[in-house]
């Protein structure tokens, strides 16, 4: 069997996830090509080779830019903190490198153009990791506003709600700070809502966004006795209208007190209503406006049967699955493509997409204006 030769750049919290789903994926599925842990690439040789040696990938390197010298590479999983993504994405695929990349996508929109202008150029998959376009209850979503059971759509009420900056000692990370991160939960959480209103609602016509910041200084990661600046937003609210003259919310915050990691949707169409939950994602609710008058209501599907999109390749009917499976399901669909020469999605054409709205959302909250997108 053909085999595609993997190099991973960042082994946290996606160095880990990305790694159980390459682990995984050739266990449950059978994807065209073997997936071979080639390299991870990191700073910290000490935690890097503990990685390595835990996950499964063969070798080390402390230097992205060697890995990318290296001929026994066919693919490179970026999963670093943002402000590297294309820089790695760009020079990866100038080396003829297929390339799978962790969200958001980069710092700003003329970066995201040109990491897509290089991928394009150099002919190689680029895939984007939305990881919950690839859970199956969404993508039931997809099918039954696909199959017109909600009809036009009014609303998209969207929310993706963190609380891990409530503690007023969490640390002044990456994700804090505007080099390394763009934003706050407007780039960071809002890149998976947009993304998700993308697939299931379409294109935006135009867009608001207010920010909030609750805490302004918080202690240095390298240095607690110290504080430093926040320089992101703690909160951002996006009004908006599709082209399809839907009506948008978006909520996206750190500061939800007790919300762990809750990514919500609503859509309310003329014929029916569906609403989904990250912290039950099993589950998709569903209203038909064509049931019998004395049976409307919301109906629960619990989105284990082996017909939903990639159940029928876990366990016998009627068992959840959890987090990680939606990377083992982009690793199969990643795969499948670097093997067949196709394409998966999201790409980075849907990484430019989103970026667009984000900087037209980020101008917004600059400015307090409404921005045109179409
Ligand atoms: N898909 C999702 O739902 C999801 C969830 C969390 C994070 N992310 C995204 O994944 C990316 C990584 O986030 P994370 O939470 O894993 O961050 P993290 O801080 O846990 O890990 C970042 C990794 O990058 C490595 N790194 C940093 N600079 C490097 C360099 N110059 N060369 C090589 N390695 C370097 C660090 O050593 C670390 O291993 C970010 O873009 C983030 O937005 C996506």
């Amino acid at each position: 069997m053909k085999e595609l030769r993997l190099a991973i750049v960042g082994h946290r919290f996606m160095g880990r996830a990305h790694s159980n789903a390459w682990n995984q994926v050739s266990k449950f599925f059978d994807p065209a090509v073997k997936p071979v842990m080639q390299v991870a690439c990191g700073r910290d040789e000490e935690a890097l080779r503990a990685f390595a040696e835990r996950w499964g990938w063969a070798g080390i390197e402390t230097d992205w830019r060697r890995v990318l010298e290296r001929d026994d590479i066919d693919a490179i999983d970026i999963a670093t903190p943002t402000h590297l993504h294309a820089e790695i994405a760009i020079a990866a695929a100038e080396a003829g490198k297929h390339v799978f990349c962790e969200k958001p996508f980069a710092n700003t929109l003329a970066e995201g153009e040109a990491m897509l202008a290089a991928a394009e150029k150099a002919g190689v998959v680029h895939y984007l990791n939305h990881n919950y376009r690839r859970c199956p209850a969404v993508l039931l979503a997809k099918r039954l506003i696909d199959e017109g059971e909600i009809g036009e759509v009014y609303h998209w009420r969207g929310a993706y709600q963190q609380s891990w900056l409530v503690n007023p000692q969490h640390p002044l990370d990456w994700k804090l700070r505007k080099a390394t991160a763009a934003a706050g939960p407007l780039w960071d959480l809002g890149s998976h809502a947009v993304d998700l209103a993308h697939f299931l609602v379409g294109d935006f016509a135009e867009i608001e966004c207010r920010g909030k910041q609750f805490v302004a200084e918080r202690p240095l990661a390298e240095d607690h006795t110290a504080t430093g600046e926040v320089e992101v937003e703690c909160a951002a609210l996006i009004t908006g209208e599709f082209q399809n003259g839907a009506l948008a919310s978006i909520e996206t915050t750190r500061y939800a007190t007790g919300r762990r990691n809750r990514h919500t949707f609503e859509i309310y169409g003329r014929k029916g209503a569906l609403a989904w939950d990250m912290e039950d994602m099993n589950r998709l609710q569903f209203y038909s406006g064509k049931d019998p008058a004395d049976r409307l209501g919301f109906r629960d599907i619990l989105v284990t049967e082996s017909v939903h999109d990639y159940v029928g390749s876990w366990w016998p009917s009627g068992h959840i699955i959890g987090y990680e499976h939606a990377f083992v399901h982009a690793a199969i669909d990643f795969l499948d493509a670097c093997a067949n020469g196709g394409t998966v999605e999201p790409d980075f054409r849907d990484g430019v997409r989103s970026l667009k709205v984000l900087e037209a959302a980020a101008a917004s909250m600059e400015t307090g204006r409404r921005v045109r997108l179409a």
